[in-house]
């Protein structure tokens, strides 16, 4: 064969891999409104930065007829390229090939590409499409998940990974997604479950369709598995590119900077003011803080419909990630319950093992009563925000914005916490619970026994706010750096910050800590 004949081989072979399962599986997915697995990472990389990895990697099963038979690229994409300007290694399932369904060299294929990110530590983005472990292969497709399973707990901590669920992802292979750090769902597209709707009809006598049950909302606004959804594969494809905007290559670099404008120098928004309500008890969108501190007003939040009482997400301050942590108000008054604990523990432990900042914004009148909060376990679930800010040793800022009640004023990162900076606002108020909860306590016979008990008690209870509810009494014991004019609060922010970068804490030696899962 002459070297023209053995480089047209090649040239064929190629194409025939890169039409995947064929142009009438290809065409059946466009006109259902998808992506192909190729279309995927075009739009994920930078223009013609893609290398494939393995495409000509065959599996070798002969079970059930597949002796002869071809998948293309094992039913999955491969390779490393450029995300504004970073190396990004990424696996996308072809679901045009066999379903997308992980043999064991389609796992090889991912696995390859999971070590070399390990390696050179550089982010992995996972996108999902497949009908899960390939059913001929048995225990050699199984087997194949285990490879990568593990390979997301080695990289955990030491390389960020995303996916990206754009079609079906059921069964084990869900348990992928769920070891990364983030999760992008596609909605009407992606669908993740453990059991499926035929399963589930048979052992538990539900009726239930496989988007409600695991799709973009079920999962977004209930389970809290998904971090983000997306309307469509060109969304997703963007969503991943701003999230590895905000974070590291891996945990021995800083996020990426941009330059700005320092706050700093800008002096005074008298507008800062204004950000709150007069009356204590008037609910306030905390994300109107939130856009007011960060630059640009960028802030990408996570879990944005789960658990709504506490927001978090990255933003930058005078260019530099940080990662945001706020009580909302507006949702159940931003009380910190199962859930909303749980969403926050995760969070920072993200932003501690990525080098991100913290800065957290309080607000919270405490934590959830109820019998179902306690059965629920909240007290396990609540610890995990404490542990989680105790064992976080990136720089932490606290803002005591207006409430700073009970337990949750400490599991807000107060001082006592590892906060490096804690600020308050005038109009912060900080103590072991509210002012009428406290004094029908305190005073409860007085005012049983008065003439007037109404009186009484807002006598009593004007009284303990005078002493109480101010962030004055911290300040004086030194629980609170200082209370700022909330117009030089991003001077503040930013020069607290800037000083803070160069922090350094040496904790004890040990395996690891135990936070209470
Ligand atoms: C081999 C598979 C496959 C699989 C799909 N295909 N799933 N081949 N192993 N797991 C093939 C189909 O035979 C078909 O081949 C092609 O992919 C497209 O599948 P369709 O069924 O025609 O597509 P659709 O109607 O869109 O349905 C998609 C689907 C369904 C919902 C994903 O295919 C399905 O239910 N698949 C099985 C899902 C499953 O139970 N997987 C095992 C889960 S357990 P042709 O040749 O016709 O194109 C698991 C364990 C993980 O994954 C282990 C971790 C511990």
């Amino acid at each position: 064969m002459s070297n023209k004949e053995k480089l047209d081989t090649l040239l064929k072979k190629r194409a025939e891999a890169y039409l995947g399962g064929g142009k009438e599986k290809i065409d059946k997915r466009h006109e259902s409104g998808r992506l192909t697995a190729r279309e995927r990472l075009a739009l994920l990389f930078d223009p013609g930065t893609f290398q494939e990895h393995g495409l000509f990697m065959h599996h070798r099963c002969t079970n059930f007829g597949l002796e002869n038979k071809e998948f293309p690229g094992e039913g999955v994409v491969t390779g490393m390229g450029s995300v504004a300007d970073r190396v990004v290694y990424s696996a996308s399932q072809d679901f045009t090939v066999a379903g997308g369904s992980v043999g064991e060299f389609t796992a090889k294929k991912i696995t390859d590409v999971m070590d070399q990110a390990l390696k050179t530590g550089d982010p992995f983005v996972f996108i999902n499409d497949s009908g899960g472990a390939r059913i001929q292969e048995g225990v050699d497709a199984l087997s194949g998940y285990g490879h990568i399973f593990y390979r997301n707990v080695l990289m955990s901590g030491v390389v960020p990974q995303i996916s990206i669920i754009a079609g079906p992802c059921a069964g084990g292979a869900a348990y992928s997604p769920a070891l990364t750090d983030f999760i992008i769902q596609v909605e009407h597209e992606g669908q993740m479950f453990i059991t499926g709707p035929s399963v589930i009809k048979q052992v538990t006598g539900e009726d239930v369709s496989s988007e409600e049950l695991g799709g973009a909302e079920s999962h977004s606004h209930y389970s809290g598995v998904v971090h983000f959804t997306a309307q469509n594969g060109h969304e997703a494809m963007n969503l991943c590119r701003r999230l590895l905007s905000f974070l590291p290559s891996n945990n021995t670099e800083e996020p990426p900077a941009i330059p700005t404008e320092t706050s700093q120098l800008m002096g005074p928004e008298e507008h800062l003011r204004n950000l709150i309500p007069d009356d204590p008890k008037e609910p306030y969108d905390m994300h109107n803080v939130i856009l007011n501190l960060v630059d640009n007003a960028d802030f990408l939040e996570v879990q944005e419909h789960f658990a709504p009482n506490i927001i978090i997400g990255f933003a930058r301050v005078s260019g530099h990630t940080v990662g945001v942590v706020a009580n909302q108000p507006l949702e159940k008054a931003g009380v910190l319950d199962i859930d909303s604990s749980s969403k926050a523990a995760r969070f920072i432990r993200f932003c501690n093992a990525f080098n991100i900042p913290l800065v957290t914004l309080v607000d919270v009148p405490g934590f959830m009563p109820g019998v179902d909060q306690e059965y629920g376990g909240i007290i396990r679930h609540g610890a995990k925000m404490l542990f989680a800010y105790g064992a976080a040793t990136v720089p932490k800022v606290t803002l005591i914005v207006r409430k700073a009640y009970g337990g949750a004023y400490l599991a807000m990162c107060s001082k006592e916490m590892g906060a490096d900076k804690v600020y308050a606002w005038p109009y912060a108020e900080v103590a072991v619970m509210g002012a009428e909860g406290a004094t029908s306590i305190l005073y409860n016979k007085d005012i049983k026994n008065a003439e007037n008990p109404t009186e009484v008690l807002a006598e009593k209870t004007s009284e303990y706010k005078e002493a109480f509810t101010t962030p004055y009494v911290a300040a004086g014991r030194g629980y609170i750096d200082d209370v700022i004019d909330p117009a030089e609060t991003k001077m503040v922010l930013v020069g607290a910050l800037e000083a803070l970068r160069t922090k350094r804490e040496i904790r004890p030696q040990k395996k690891h800590g135990l936070i209470p899962l």
